[in-house]
């Protein structure tokens, strides 16, 4: 057998509705689940991000794959992910996003967290996070409650950005 890389996913980008959408549950830990992990990672390190969450692959269950290490070398997986605790400090912090690309701004967060979650063998996991993990494990969180980071924003940046978005993929369809 040849070592195949895993097929690479498409990325939604903002404003597609199916950003919007709020994952389910995933039911069970298996080889359909793992498979999606492997593929999600080779998406996430193939487009230069530091997390991304099923949603934003068009699959809407609560999974969500993060590496913020320079090496690439500590995958986190979260499957059905709940906040046990935020901490009531908050900092804001430049933000940008895989479905938001070219996009950078300030997003209020808390923080530190920790969260309750499943890893790749199905076995729960408590984590505590603080500064870019803690930041990015709450905007993944947020993609699979339908909410991208430009909705933190006031109405007239979303706006800008939007026309900006749209005007970069007309720029790209005519290229
Ligand atoms: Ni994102």
């Amino acid at each position: 057998m040849t070592d195949l890389a895993p097929a690479l996913l498409e990325i939604l980008r903002y404003p597609d509705p199916r950003l919007h959408t709020v994952a389910r549950p995933v039911q069970g830990v298996d080889d359909r689940i793992r498979a999606l992990i492997e593929r999600m990672f080779a998406t996430m390190h193939a487009a230069n991000g530091i997390g991304l969450a099923a949603t934003q692959v068009d699959v809407h269950e609560r999974l969500i794959v993060i590496d913020v290490s320079e090496a690439r070398d500590q995958p986190l997986v979260l499957i059905n992910p709940e906040f046990e605790w935020l901490s009531p400090e908050t900092r804001k912090g430049e933000e940008g996003c895989l479905s938001v690309p070219g996009i950078y701004d300030g997003v209020e967060r808390a923080i530190a967290v920790r969260v309750r979650a499943l890893d790749a063998q199905g076995l729960a996991r408590s984590i505590e996070a603080q500064d870019m993990l803690a930041v990015c494990i709450q905007h993944e969180m947020d993609h699979l409650l339908g909410r991208v980071f430009v909705e933190h924003l006031s109405p007239l940046k979303r706006l800008r950005i939007q026309s900006k978005l749209a005007k970069a993929q007309r720029e790209a369809l005519r290229a």
